[in-house]
């Protein structure tokens, strides 16, 4: 049978992206003989619209049977003034949560055309391609205890990082199975001078290397990964860390190419029946409220999670390839969402344009 995928295109510009992606999809369908089995559904404000809660449990259970599921964004300002319980980023945090999605894949690539976006210097930035592994699902936003008491009649606030051996472990695996998809160069972040958990963790992840003695492992602080990453980043390839450094590392490493609309994200999970991990492709930026319904949405973020979906899902990496190169080609021949028309004199194209020069990229390729 034909690989299922179910798309959640949620709220604000989520609907907008995810259209473009249909049509990708359909393409490959088309052209490249590459069918999947597409459902729909609903996540976030547009559920709790439905349902009174931001992810049905049979939406829950159509995600944990698919072989992947793709993401727009959620919340909104419609929103904002729910209860926590109901609140649409509940409908996220569940999908990770009952899905164990333990590994969080954020890329950093840099498409040549966009080098001058970088914050950095071009030459810093020009032709990067660095992976981020983020442990998702444990760590010090998990860890107990937590939460703020009083000590000698002062507040105290209370987070604990807290990693087991097997919570390392499977990142670990992750991200040197990833490392083996690319340059097999990994480097492993934390603070083992100054943390037991980073001393568990540099041990544990050494440990696994004997698993993988094809990739190159290093070891490096992650106060001095943040230096480096924006001093020199084409020196790393995949690099993994727990879940706090993982936030503001891969945040750091998003900003060295440029826009939000740019970015893709994975998190995987443990191997299904068919060996596939869960997993679920989003774009990273959010529902963006200001410009949705306007066609203002560059599509780009989503259409990379779909390659990324290619690539770790359905085991297509010449086909994400062929996807990646494409968005390249447009983007090199000028073509602009808004988000991207920074020079003087480009006139942006909508996100429905956007999705129809891929599709055309696509058909040149
Ligand atoms: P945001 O990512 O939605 O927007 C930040 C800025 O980037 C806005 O100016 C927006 O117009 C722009 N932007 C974002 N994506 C773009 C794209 N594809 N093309 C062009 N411009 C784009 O973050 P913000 O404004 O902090 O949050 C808005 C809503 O989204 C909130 O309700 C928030 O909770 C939610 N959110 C959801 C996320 C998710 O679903 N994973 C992640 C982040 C925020
Ligand atoms: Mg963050």
């Amino acid at each position: 049978s034909n690989p299922s995928i179910l798309i959640l295109p949620g709220d604000g510009i989520g609907p907008e992206v995810m259209t473009e992606v249909v049509k990708i999809i359909d393409w490959y369908g088309a052209k490249r003989g590459l069918t999947f089995d597409v459902t729909h559904d609903l996540v976030g404000g547009a559920a709790y619209d439905a349902h009174g809660a931001p992810i049905s449990d049979e939406t829950m259970e159509k995600a944990q049977s698919v072989d992947a599921v793709l993401l727009g964004a959620v919340g909104g300002p419609k929103y904002d003034n729910l209860d926590f319980s109901v609140k649409p980023e509940r409908g996220l945090l569940r999908l990770r949560k009952e899905m164990d999605l333990f590994a969080n894949l954020r890329p950093a690539q840099c498409f040549d055309a966009l080098a001058d976006f970088s914050s950095l210097k071009k030459d810093i930035v020009a032709g990067l391609d660095i992976m981020i592994v983020r442990e998702l699902t444990s760590g010090i936003y998990f860890g107990e205890p937590r939460g703020i008491s009083i000590e000698n009649n002062e507040r105290v606030g209370i987070n604990t990082q807290r990693y087991t051996e097997s919570e390392i472990e499977r990142a670990a695996r992750a991200a040197f199975d990833l490392a083996m998809k690319r340059n097999k160069k990994l480097c492993s972040m934390e603070k083992a001078n100054v943390m037991e958990s980073g001393i568990l963790w540099r041990d544990v992840v050494t440990e696994v290397h004997a698993d993988y003695p094809e990739v190159e492992l290093s070891h490096m602080y992650a106060d001095n990964g943040a230096m480096q990453l924006v001093r020199a980043p084409k020196q790393f390839d995949v690099i993994v860390t727990d879940n706090l450094f993982g936030d503001i590392l891969s945040d750091c490493a998003a900003m060295l190419t440029g826009s939000l609309g740019m970015l893709p994200s994975a998190s995987l999970g443990a191997p299904m029946e068919n060996g596939r991990p869960k997993a679920m492709y989003e774009p990273v930026h959010g529902s963006a409220p200001d410009i949705a319904g306007q066609g203002k949405a560059n599509p780009i973020a989503c259409v990379l999670s779909f390659a990324m979906a290619l690539r770790y899902s359905f085991n297509e990496g010449d086909e994400a390839t062929r996807l990646e190169k494409a968005i390249e080609q447009v983007l090199a021949d000028g073509v602009r969402t808004a988000d991207l028309a920074g020079e003087e004199g480009v006139v942006p194209v909508s996100t429905s344009e956007m999705g129809d020069k891929i599709v055309e990229a696509l058909d040149a390729s």
